[in-house]
């Protein structure tokens, strides 16, 4: 079975693993960092789990070299990892940390030292707390910092780092951090929600130009989460819903991208002006991208139930099936299918899933993690991304969320995703048997 998946794949398939800065970086004092809106978020009161916090995390930071040197033994290819801006310009704007700059290319060293692509995303959630005070994404000043932040990191890797990624899930910045306020930096207002997004997306746009002025080979583009949307029932109404569904999560950021304009359904249900568009910003956002990324998780089922008070639609998912422990139901043919719909709906250039994964209740047991259960998921995954890909979606390769066991945002600790299991009392690395799997798989290519 282990390398009858990887069969499946063409031989110049990329196959990673992939984390983010905030959650296994630790050392949030070290060296000049500045403070990010997750220090400050974590450590308000209740507003994660346990008030848990990424003070410490993984202490990547600190032991990068023997998490590359476990990459290198489970035979990664490409690392997907994040540049934490607040390292590199902590203020957000104006006087670069060079000791910030220095981690990332002593990682880059180390990476490619053990033959590892690096795939670094410049913007997983952490904004410089200076910023959010300023005003944070509904401010279109932002936009022009990121880009300000992605050429000066473009100028420092760009000679060795060619494929990059702006931002990681504009839904989740705009509508967890402004709109619902379950992530940083906690906030509950639909309309800097909306207007979050626009920025975020400009600053893709922005921080594309500044990649590409800087370095001429780049390769880059944008990471977006997607859930299948799925209705109830055949009824026009579940239908209606679900496209709705569809419209305000996926479409919202890639009709942009790809169209170069919102999706008039979800503009009219947010009853959104549109005031935050200059012109030219559309044109900005909508000039092409050289790869896609997708993170794909779940499903998520669909009724006509209207919205809650925050405009949630309701209720979203039905216990229909086996769930991991975040209670996200396990939907590998929704991989396929999303991937065969965007792809058709947008004809898309080469496409990363850069992060499918599950979390499970792992337990270390003689030095040993059962997870047979991340291995099945992964597989099935693998198998549904094939499909995709025979079906005709320029599929270039996979990432595991996660390497490692990390710090799920407002979930704390609680969740554990990785294929290398961390004890956080010790920093002990453990293999999962998936991490054994995934190696097996690897090595078994043709
Ligand atoms: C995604 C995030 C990633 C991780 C996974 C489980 O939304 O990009 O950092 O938290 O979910």
């Amino acid at each position: 079975m282990a390398d009858s998946i990887s069969s499946l794949f063409p031989s110049d398939f990329v196959w990673g693993a992939a984390t983010a800065a905030y959650q296994i970086e630790g050392a949030v004092d070290a060296d000049g960092r500045g403070e990010s809106i997750w220090d400050r978020f974590s450590h308000t009161p209740g507003r994660t789990l346990n008030g848990e916090t990424g003070d410490v995390a993984c202490d990547h930071y600190h032991r990068f070299r023997e998490d590359v040197t476990i990459m290198r033994d489970l035979g990664v290819e490409a690392y997907r990892f994040s540049i934490a801006w607040p390292r590199i310009i902590p203020d957000g704007t104006g006087r670069v940390n060079q000791a910030g700059l220095d981690f990332y290319d002593r990682l880059v060293h180390e990476l490619l030292e053990a033959g590892i692509t690096p795939f670094p995303t410049l913007y997983h959630w952490d904004l410089p707390q200076p910023l959010e005070d300023a005003g944070g994404w509904p401010l279109r000043a932002t936009a022009h910092a990121f880009a300000e932040y992605a050429a000066v990191v473009g100028e420092r890797l760009g000679d060795r780092v060619k494929d990059w990624w702006t931002i990681n899930e504009p839904w989740c910045v705009a509508e967890l951090g402004y709109r619902y306020g379950d992530h940083a930096p906690g906030r509950h207002d639909p309309h800097d929600a909306l207007a979050a997004s626009h920025h975020v997306l400009l600053a893709h746009g922005l921080g594309m130009q500044a990649l590409r002025a800087a370095i001429p080979a780049a390769q880059v583009g944008i990471v977006t989460n997607h859930d299948f949307r799925v209705p109830r029932s055949d009824h026009v109404s579940d239908r209606r819903a679900s496209e709705l569904g569809h419209a305000v999560n996926s479409r919202w950021y890639l009709d942009p991208i790809y169209l170069g304009e919102y999706p008039e359904l979800a503009v009219h249900h947010h009853r959104w002006d549109q005031e935050q568009i200059f012109p030219g910003d559309m044109e900005i956002i909508s000039s092409p991208v050289d790869h896609h990324g997708i993170n794909y998780y779940t499903r998520t089922i669909e009724r006509d139930e209207g919205v809650d008070d925050l405009e949630r639609p309701q209720p979203i998912v039905e216990a229909a099936l086996p769930r991991t422990t975040m209670g996200w139901e396990i939907y590998p043919d929704g991989l396929r299918d999303l991937l065969v719909r965007l792809n058709n709906d947008y004809n898309l250039p080469s496409v990363y899933i850069t992060e499918n994964g599950a979390a499970f209740p792992d337990e270390v047991i003689d030095g040993e993690v059962h997870d047979s259960n991340r291995t099945e998921f992964l597989q099935r995954h693998l198998a549904a991304a094939a499909e995709a890909m025979n079906a005709g979606v320029p599929l270039s390769g996979y990432f595991v969320w996660s390497l490692m066991d990390n710090f799920e945002w407002a979930r704390g600790y609680g969740q554990r995703f990785g294929l290398v299991h961390v004890d956080y009392d010790t920093q002990k690395r453990t293999l999962k048997d998936s991490a054994n799997w995934y190696r097996a798989m690897l090595s078994g290519r043709t």
